[in-house]
């Protein structure tokens, strides 16, 4: 039976944009669903985020607005334990330990580490850059957790925490539990208007706190093939309907392809449609967000860093006894 789940958002922005949304908080929030049983914790990255950005103002804001976004998204704060490493010392111990076990070579393997070397020299990077994926093991293990929902992009980091696990326990007798990857393999990559996923990195988003002008103008931006109004055309062809189906039901959904192969389908009609279903679709998160003070998200941060440290604090104990930290 599936009993802990570790899930979390990224700090690395203060908003998500659509693709973020549908990519990684709906996956998040329908945790609850698939597995109503089991504990969900989820943490905001922020020790991780802070490999890149040293910006202590904009940390503080990302954390919280995220966090207040992803309960506007309706995440449950009941179902899922909310809460930040960076409130748990006891993760960067256990990363300590963890990178007294680890070799050089595993760690240059890791395409953290890789992705890393692509952009800069390695002379410009951060050790815990390149050590990220052993503070993402100490996260994993510390909870003796069951599943990890990842990314395929975050696969090898499971493994090594996999790796590590066993390799603690065949030396130290059965300590970690061993986690598995959860691959949500139903999350499409979503195209937009230049046909490349939707990104910060291509300026070419749609933020869920953006007003209507914006969702306007970008809705506008998207190139449509050069069919007249007469012609029959194919849904799935077209970048609009692309997008547009991530807002329909199934009716909504027929209906829509129906009139894309009957006649008299304009491009401006679909796209003036998309642009209603996206703000239909933002309106309610927006107002939801707006109620939900800073100081809720500390409070709820404060009350939940005493949860987790009391199991993350008992998790060391037990390994320091049995490396000999602990006389
Ligand atoms: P961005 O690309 O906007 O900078 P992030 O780097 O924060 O977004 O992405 C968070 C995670 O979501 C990453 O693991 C990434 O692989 C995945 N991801 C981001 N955008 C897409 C997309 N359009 N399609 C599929 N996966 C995506
Ligand atoms: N590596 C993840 C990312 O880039 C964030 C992360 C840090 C993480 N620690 C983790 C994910 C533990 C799963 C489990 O988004």
């Amino acid at each position: 039976m599936i009993k802990r789940i570790l899930t979390w958002i990224q700090a690395t922005s203060d908003q998500f944009h659509i693709w973020n949304y549908f990519g990684a908080v709906k996956p998040i929030i329908e945790l609850s669903d698939k597995f109503p049983d089991a504990e969900i914790f989820l943490f905001t990255a922020i020790m991780h985020t802070y490999t890149r950005l040293h910006d202590a103002e904009a940390l503080r804001k990302n954390v919280i607005n995220s966090l207040k976004l992803l309960l506007a998204c309706w995440a449950d704060p009941k179902r899922f334990l909310i809460y930040s490493p960076a409130d748990v010392p006891w993760h960067v111990q256990l990363s300590r330990i963890l990178s007294c076990l680890t070799i050089m070579w595993t760690m240059e393997r890791m395409h953290s580490y890789k992705d890393a070397l692509a952009n800069w020299k390695s002379w410009e990077i951060w050790v815990w850059t390149f050590c990220y994926p052993i503070l993402m093991a100490a996260d994993i293990l510390i909870y003796d957790t069951d599943i990890v929902p990842v990314w395929k992009d975050q696969k090898q980091h499971l493994e090594y925490a996999r790796d590590m696990a066993i390799k603690f326990n065949n030396q130290y007798w059965e300590t970690f539990k061993i986690p598995d990857a959860y691959i949500n393999e139903e999350v499409a990559i979503i195209q937009w208007i230049d046909g490349r996923k939707m990104s910060k990195s291509y300026n070419n988003y749609i933020w869920l706190l953006d007003d209507e002008k914006q969702v306007l103008k970008r809705v506008k931006q998207i190139p449509t093939n050069t069919q007249t109004v007469e012609e029959s055309k194919n849904p799935d062809e077209c970048n609009v309907y692309k997008i547009l189906k991530l807002f329909l039901n199934e009716e909504e959904n027929i209906a829509i392809r129906n009139r894309y192969t009957a006649w008299w389908l304009s491009y401006k009609e679909v796209k003036d449609y998309l642009y209603e279903k996206i703000i239909a679709f933002l309106k309610p998160i927006q107002e939801k967000y707006n109620q939900i003070s800073d100081q809720e998200i500390l409070d709820l941060l404060e009350r939940n860093a005493k949860i987790v440290n009391e199991i993350a604090n008992k998790k060391v104990e037990e390994v320091y006894k049995k490396i000999g930290f602990k006389l």
